[in-house]
């Protein structure tokens, strides 16, 4: 059997839009899902039943019973990844399904070394060695997983049937698109799912997930305001990084850069998360053409976001 289709789960904003979420909802529709960028300075949260599970560099599929893979494009921790795996083994997932590409780079402790003494301070990042691991991948002195990591964890390199592809950060944090250099070290659009070894020919849907606020965990300049309203954003919202447990700044959702996001990733829908940390704070407010605008209501926010975002369906995702 070969690939019969692909579709690519996406942030189009800074990260932390709840793309865990989504695709928790749709990974048992899929036999294989994978991730295709990043590591463990992802955090996603979804829950299963009851069961709250928060996955780094293992994607969502593992609590799905489905082939969960770690692409080549991705950099592994391995005390890291082993403290997931046996985090997910305590949850009752079979960690036999989690495979990972034997061409994938491998942090080491160095690159943390690294990570922590210079860039944490200077560009915010998450500490976990990601720039420094993907720096010695370009420079062509890494190691690969096919070096270290047990050949039962090892991936075939096959796919077939219906495949789901997890981004990890967002289109603003691309290092090809993103406000560089307040940037991670990877490529996060869809078409950065093709390093898994199938052609950009098989991409069938690409689902867009945002937030209607926008927020940022880690250093950026644009994000600028810190007043009483977006603090009550925040602390409803629950603001605060899974991976690094640092508080997020809060902005208005910027209309302007969404759709930028959207046409260029190339989004066929878009899950807009959150709306009802707005209504809780009843607060009702978005840039469009590079000025704030105010609404009274969540159903005029919603309206006029649907007024200028026309070619894509958006699905209103309210629920936590
Ligand atoms: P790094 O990926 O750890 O090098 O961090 C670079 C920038 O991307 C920092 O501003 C981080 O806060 C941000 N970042 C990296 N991963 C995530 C994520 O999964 N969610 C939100 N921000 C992230
Ligand atoms: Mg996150």
């Amino acid at each position: 059997m070969s690939i019969e289709n692909v579709d690519v789960i996406f942030g189009a904003s800074w990260g932390d839009e709840g793309k865990g979420k989504i695709s928790a909802r749709i990974a048992s529709q899929y036999d294989y899902v994978c991730r295709f960028n990043g590591g463990s300075n992802a955090g996603h949260t979804f829950y299963v039943g009851n069961k709250k599970v928060v996955t780094h560099i293992v994607p969502s599929g593992i609590a799905f019973g489905k082939p969960s893979i770690i692409g080549p494009n991705c950099v592994v921790c391995v005390e890291d990844f082993f403290s997931e795996v046996a985090e997910l083994a305590r949850l009752n997932f079979d960690v036999k399904l989690i495979k990972i590409s034997p061409k994938a780079h491998i942090v080491q402790k160095k690159h943390k070394e690294q990570d922590i003494n210079t860039y944490a301070a200077t560009l915010g990042t998450t500490s976990k060695g990601i720039g420094p691991c993907y720096a010695d991948r370009a420079l062509r002195v890494g190691t690969r997983a096919c070096e270290i990591i047990p050949a039962d964890y090892l991936w075939d390199e096959k796919l077939e049937g219906n495949v789901l592809c997890e981004g990890a950060q967002s289109f603003w944090l691309d290092i090809n698109q993103g406000n560089y250099p307040y940037v991670t070290s990877s490529e996060c659009l869809p078409y950065a799912s093709c390093s898994l070894g199938f052609s950009p020919k098989k991409i069938n849907q690409i689902f867009a997930v945002a937030k209607m606020y926008d927020t940022r965990s880690g250093t950026d300049p644009y994000f600028d305001l810190d007043d009483e309203e977006t603090k009550l954003v925040a602390k409803l919202g629950n603001e605060v990084g899974a991976t690094t447990g640092r508080p997020r700044q809060v902005k208005w959702l910027n209309l302007d850069k969404l759709a930028h996001a959207l046409d260029k990733a190339g989004a066929t829908m878009l899950y807009l998360n959150k709306g009802d940390i707005l209504e809780q704070a009843n607060i009702f407010k978005l840039y469009f053409n590079s000025e704030l605008v105010v609404f009274k209501t969540m159903d005029e926010m919603k309206s006029f976001i649907q007024e200028k975002i026309t070619d894509i369906q958006i699905v209103w995702d309210f629920q936590p």
